[in-house]
């Protein structure tokens, strides 16, 4: 794994600018490589406003959403609909603001028996799309993978001390909640799916976050207590957006500050 290129930006604000040119650039990037581009979204607060920054004619006009292919690293158990829903917020926010045909978007499906069907379900999604077998040794490889990280350390619906830790022969699993709201069941990708990425972006912000972002960066982590410190791309590059907040329990020369900062 190479090392985490780790940017301290001012604010929440100047954080989802920096994120949503991260996120044109690697779109720009991956089509002209390799003629798509794969993005995981994430759920949570931080990114909904760089979601809503990447719809604005800026950015959306710089990216060959044609070309673009959309899924999702968990979900709420919930029919999207539902104001909790992670992909629901995604199209509220940027999917349904963009010329994203509807065949390039893989939500989670949420209506079926429970949420271990769901994630069987999607893992079939992914082989299908990925032309492999469902939870095969070789796993998918996304461009980019976005996540967020819960103020207990959590990332996508991996919650510490929860199974679905542990679940390595699957792509995608389910979760009873953690102890953050909303107190639904989750299904999730595991951790060889998203440690197989091209890339990996964290976007974090607020004073909230400060202590699991100082365990999770900080030297020899416990990642079952703090799961965000799991995530290793085996070849890929990991990248951290975070906020001054979220930054201010790190020592201070652990981060790069881009000169807005
Ligand atoms: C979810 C998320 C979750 C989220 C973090 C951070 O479904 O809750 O996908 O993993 O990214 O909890 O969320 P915030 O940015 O809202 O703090």
């Amino acid at each position: 794994m190479s090392a985490v290129d780790l940017r301290v930006f001012a604010d929440a604000e100047t954080l989802a600018h920096a994120s949503a040119d991260f996120i044109t650039a690697r779109a720009r990037d991956s089509i002209a490589q390799r003629g798509r581009f794969t993005l995981v979204l994430t759920g949570g607060s931080t990114p909904e406003r760089m979601y809503r920054l990447l719809a604005e004619p800026a950015h959306a006009a710089a990216i060959d959403w044609s070309r673009t292919v959309v899924f999702v690293g968990d979900e709420r158990f919930v029919p999207e609909s539902d104001s909790r829903s992670n992909f629901g917020m995604a199209r509220r926010a940027l999917l349904d603001r963009v010329a994203v045909p509807a065949s390039n978007l893989y939500p989670i499906p949420t209506d079926c028996t429970g949420p271990a069907a769901a994630a069987e379900r999607y893992s079939a999604k992914l082989a299908r799309f990925f032309n492999s077998e469902p939870d095969g040794a070789l796993a998918p490889v996304f461009d980019l993978v976005l996540l967020g990280l819960g103020e207990d350390g959590h990332v996508a619906s991996l919650f510490p001390g929860k199974p679905a830790l542990h679940v390595t022969d699957r792509w995608v699993t389910w979760s009873p909640p953690g102890t953050l709201p909303p107190p639904v069941d989750r299904v999730t990708l595991t951790f060889p799916l998203i440690n197989a990425a091209r890339a990996v972006l964290f976007l974090v912000a607020g004073d909230k976050k400060a202590a699991a972002v100082c365990q999770v960066l900080g030297p020899s982590p416990d990642w079952q207590r703090f799961p965000g410190a799991n995530v290793r791309p085996t070849s890929g590059a990991l990248h951290w957006h975070v906020d001054k907040a979220a930054a201010s329990m790190l020592p201070p020369a652990s981060a790069q500050r881009p000169p807005d900062a």
